[in-house]
């Protein structure tokens, strides 16, 4: 049930209900999480059931602030620090050392622990209520079925797990992909996923120059602690159910074309839709979005508008590729994952 956050009483009831070890629905500024008490083992394996996610796959916990870090990690390096002073609250995910015994469930009992502060103000205010109540910090992965496609609005959340869960409404979020993760375990900050923050901003913000997962790989020794898996790094994930084709500008003019199949139901998500258009206007089966030219405008759009498209039945979605620019490249990341048509979530 979708409940509005700033109603008297919802942070409130919905505090309670986390109290109580039950899940609830929550805004966060980059997509809505399904969150339970972070320290309590048995409420947070709750999310892996309802998801259908492997419980190897560790969850991020949110915290209310920088002081909330110590419930759950330890050694905190310098440029974690400066991340979390420069960038906190906000869409930025720390992989840090944990606590030794805290937080079982959500770790997948790894020894390192995914950190978050979020700055939306519902997820704050809650937070800070969950403190208040004992509760040190929620961990939430995206309130989405496993390798679907991440809500970013409280009816998104309802569309996949339905009536029962209590949904805190919190509008429309601002961010829409979800946060980059930078691992701060490995001497320098790698960034696990990326998302709306660049390569550069990390590194101004840590002091040190911040690298890919791939970048640091190649000039590294394979690390001997096994590294936990990560979902959103998996090949295929984010998925609509439609099949979802990233294509050149000029090759979904061409293919538009020359389109084989006049019955096809097809979405195109094009930054040139006029020229688009023009290459087959006369098909009513085509249905044309304009995609946002700018990479956060477009962030904030992609996930609602995979959805809308599902909705009105298509079959396949084109999606023009984003500029290579540092900027896009969270952007990238994702429709590439909900491209993939290898066989592990579809
Ligand atoms: O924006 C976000 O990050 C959203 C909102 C709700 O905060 N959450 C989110 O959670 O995207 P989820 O579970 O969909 O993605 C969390 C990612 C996964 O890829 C997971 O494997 C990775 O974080 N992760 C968690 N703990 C980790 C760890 N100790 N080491 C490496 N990766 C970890
Ligand atoms: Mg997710």
């Amino acid at each position: 049930m979708i409940i509005d956050a700033n109603a008297p009483g919802s942070i409130n009831s919905a505090a309670q209900t986390l109290l109580g070890g039950e899940l609830i629905g929550m805004p966060t500024e980059t997509v809505y999480g399904l969150a339970a008490d972070a320290l309590n083992d048995q409420a947070t394996l709750k999310i892996f059931t309802l998801k259908g996610r492997p419980v190897t796959h560790p969850l991020i916990a949110h915290v209310a602030d920088i002081e909330g870090v110590e419930h759950f990690a330890c050694d905190v390096p310098g440029f974690a620090k400066h991340l979390m002073n420069a960038l906190w609250p906000g869409p930025l995910t720390l992989i840090l050392h944990k606590v030794q015994g805290v937080a079982a469930a959500c770790t997948a009992n790894a020894s390192t622990i995914a950190l978050r502060c979020p700055s939306h103000p519902v997820a704050q205010a809650l937070l800070k209520r969950c403190n208040s109540l004992g509760i040190w910090g929620l961990a939430a992965p995206s309130a989405n079925r496993f390798g679907r496609v991440s809500p970013t609005s409280a009816e998104h959340v309802l569309e996949e797990f339905g009536e029962t869960l209590m949904i805190l409404d919190g509008g429309s979020c601002e961010v829409g992909i979800e946060s980059t993760i930078v691992d701060c375990t490995r001497g320098a900050p790698v960034v696990l996923r990326p998302g709306i923050l660049t390569l550069d901003q990390i590194s101004i913000a840590a002091g040190e120059k911040a690298v890919s997962a791939a970048d640091f790989e190649q000039s590294n020794q394979p690390s001997e602690l096994s590294t936990p898996k990560s979902s959103g790094t998996l090949a295929s994930h984010y998925a609509p159910f439609a099949r979802l084709r990233l294509l050149s500008r000029d090759e979904i003019t061409l293919n538009l074309q020359s389109l084989k199949d006049p019955d096809l139901r097809l979405g195109v998500w094009s930054l040139s839709l006029h020229q688009a258009r023009q290459a087959n206007p006369t098909n009513t089966n085509i249905v044309f979005k304009d995609m946002p030219c700018t990479a956060l405008e477009c962030a904030k759009a992609l996930f609602a508008q995979l959805r809308a498209f599902d909705a009105l039945g298509m079959s396949e979605i084109w999606v023009e590729k984003p500029p290579q620019t540092p900027e896009w490249a969270g952007i990238t990341d994702r429709l590439q994952r909900a491209a993939h048509t290898g066989a592990e979530h579809r």
